[in-house]
């Protein structure tokens, strides 16, 4: 395999809004980025993936671009950008742009030019078709978001196609210069020297709207080797691909150095797994570790030798890790620590979202606005006018809605959590007194140092990131155990994911294996013995004695 210098970085994933607010307007912003940029280079992390910093209506939250080339002024300037780019240099960090070019917003130029008249130079930029004859939208496709994916327009009399919000209007990649345009638009991030970029949903960008095909449409692996062709292929810099629909096929496919599409995709079978197979989201399902085991060990597999794998438990999309595979309460510090060395061995780069090195929780509003989130707010009103009750609906909400990740980040015990002088636009946790990132620096035992941590040690270790992968117990409910190995450097990882005890009985190859202890979440260990006792959450790596083995 070719090495990359991705291979053995972390990324570490900034949502703008909730970051840090240097100007005390309660929105956080670049400038507030640029003052915690000590913060990550302690950290250790070599990637940030900023979410949308650019000018939006915000209706989603920068998810809807009106100008792809200007930054939000709530967020600042093109000069702190590019300010904010030579800092995070000058520190070894590099910043992923978010590419959001399955749709803009509403009032992004090309948009509002193409709903003037149906022969409009930029009509043909979005997805127009005819109503029925009874004037009824030309599908049942369905946004995501909620309701019709078709949104008529009065000014033309047609309906145009968007799979989020109706501000959220998807461009017509079936057009030439569509695909130009953001080409070129890729090419000037590019020569302003940013690291990369992360594309959102970019597995819908191929899609066959005529038969009803959105992800992993005809077009998609052309559309993207031609993206690669036009734009970052020469540069060396990280791609990945948010697709929800990847197999680990097609993963490869995306993946496949010779292919020349993307570094890596985000895949989300593993996370899909709590929701309920045919309600989603909203009606949670327990978590099952054996289930975890068979996919996350079918993407190793998969992906071993050809292709990448991008490692994360959260986003800004999703509940925090601590919340939904932890303990956030008793066991909050144990079991935030044994996740991040659960997922950090594996192969693949780490994603850490902003919050997760602190232990940041879920957050239980009353209200769903207070959740601040189209997708939530659009959903509850969808169920509760299908007969979902509120309170059904709120524990939906609780457990997988988008807000839970999108708190103000907690950087001290201060009013606001330190994220801000002013009034936040997003309530804070309550709980920001004692989980922040004063208290976490201050403590050499807590969450942030471990996983400051486990990002060294990968840099150190070559078998953590290209070792070969070997699942072990893997039939165990409630530990997660496995292997690496590359020549004679071999790695044992156990974590236990429940709250209880557990006594392994280890199999035979497993029994006096000794080595070094690279990282624990109780005392260190360094042998396995015949029987071991597993602390609740507990989990550690040993790095294998070769000369005892
Ligand atoms: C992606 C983003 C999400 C956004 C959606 C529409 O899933 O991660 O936050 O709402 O795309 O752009
Ligand atoms: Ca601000």
């Amino acid at each position: 395999m070719e090495t990359k210098w991705w291979h053995n970085a972390v990324v570490y994933q900034i949502y703008p809004r909730s970051f840090a607010d240097a100007n005390g307007d309660g929105t956080g912003d670049l400038a507030g980025i640029i003052g915690k940029l000590d913060y990550l280079q302690t950290l250790g992390i070599n990637v940030i993936w900023l979410s949308p910093v650019f000018r939006s209506p915000m209706d989603d939250n920068g998810y809807d671009i009106s100008d792809y080339c200007d930054i939000a002024p709530e967020f600042g300037t093109l000069a702190e950008m590019e300010m904010l780019i030579a800092e995070a240099a000058r520190r070894d960090i590099r910043i992923l742009m978010d590419l959001v070019v399955n749709h803009t917003s509403d009032e992004h130029p090309w948009f509002i030019e193409a709903r003037k008249s149906r022969d409009n130079p930029y009509r043909d930029y979005y997805i127009w078709r005819a109503p029925r004859t009874d004037g009824s939208a030309p599908d049942e496709q369905r946004s995501n978001f909620g309701g019709s994916a078709w949104e008529f327009d009065a000014t033309t009399g047609e309906y145009y196609f968007h799979l989020f919000s109706k501000r959220q209007p998807d461009l017509n990649w079936a057009n030439p210069q569509v695909q130009q345009e953001v080409h070129r638009m890729m090419n000037w991030w590019l020569d302003k020297g940013i690291g990369g970029f992360r594309m959102d949903v970019i597995d819908l960008i191929g899609k066959d709207v005529d038969r009803g095909i959105t992800s992993n449409g005809p077009r998609l692996h052309p559309l993207l080797q031609e993206m690669n062709a036009a734009t970052f292929g020469a540069r060396d810099v990280l791609t990945v691909g948010e697709t929800w629909s990847a197999t680990p096929e097609i993963a490869k496919l995306y993946s496949e150095p010779a292919r020349r599409e993307l570094s890596m995709v985000f895949q989300f079978e593993h996370i899909t797994l709590t929701w309920d197979p045919q309600d989603g989201k909203w009606t949670p399902r327990a978590f099952d570790l054996r289930e975890f085991k068979g996919v996350i060990g079918k993407w190793q597999k998969v992906l071993a030798d050809i292709g990448w794998n991008s490692l994360f438990w959260n986003n800004h999309d999703l509940p925090r890790a601590v919340s939904k595979y932890g303990d956030p309460g008793r066991y909050r510090i144990e079991s935030a620590k044994m996740l991040a060395t659960a997922l950090h061995f594996l192969k693949g780069t780490p994603y850490i979202y902003q919050g997760e090195e602190i232990g940041m929780t879920n957050v239980r509003f009353e209200s769903v606005e207070d959740y601040q989130d189209a997708e939530s707010l659009g959903l509850y009103r969808e169920r509760i006018a299908a007969g979902v009750s509120h309170e059904a609906m709120m524990e939906g909400i609780y457990a997988n809605s988008r807000g839970n990740a999108r708190t103000p980040m907690h950087w001290d015990a201060s009013e606001h959590a330190g994220f801000s002088h002013g009034k936040p636009w997003m309530k804070i946790n309550p709980n920001y007194r004692e989980i922040n990132v004063a208290a976490a620096l201050d403590d050499p035992g807590s969450i942030f140092h471990h996983y400051r941590t486990l990002i060294r040690l990968r840099k150190e270790y070559p078998v953590i990131v290209y070792g070969d992968y070997r699942p072990l117990l893997d039939a165990h409910p409630q530990v997660f155990a496995y292997e690496r190995q590359l020549g004679d450097q071999r790695i044992v990882v156990i974590n236990n994911f429940s709250g209880q005890l557990v006594e392994l009985e280890l199999p035979a190859d497993l029994r006096d294996l000794a080595g070094e202890s690279l990282v624990s979440n109780y005392g260190p260990r360094n042998v396995l013995g015949q029987h071991l006792t597993l602390q609740p959450y507990e989990s550690f790596a040993i790095a294998l004695d070769t000369q005892t083995t």
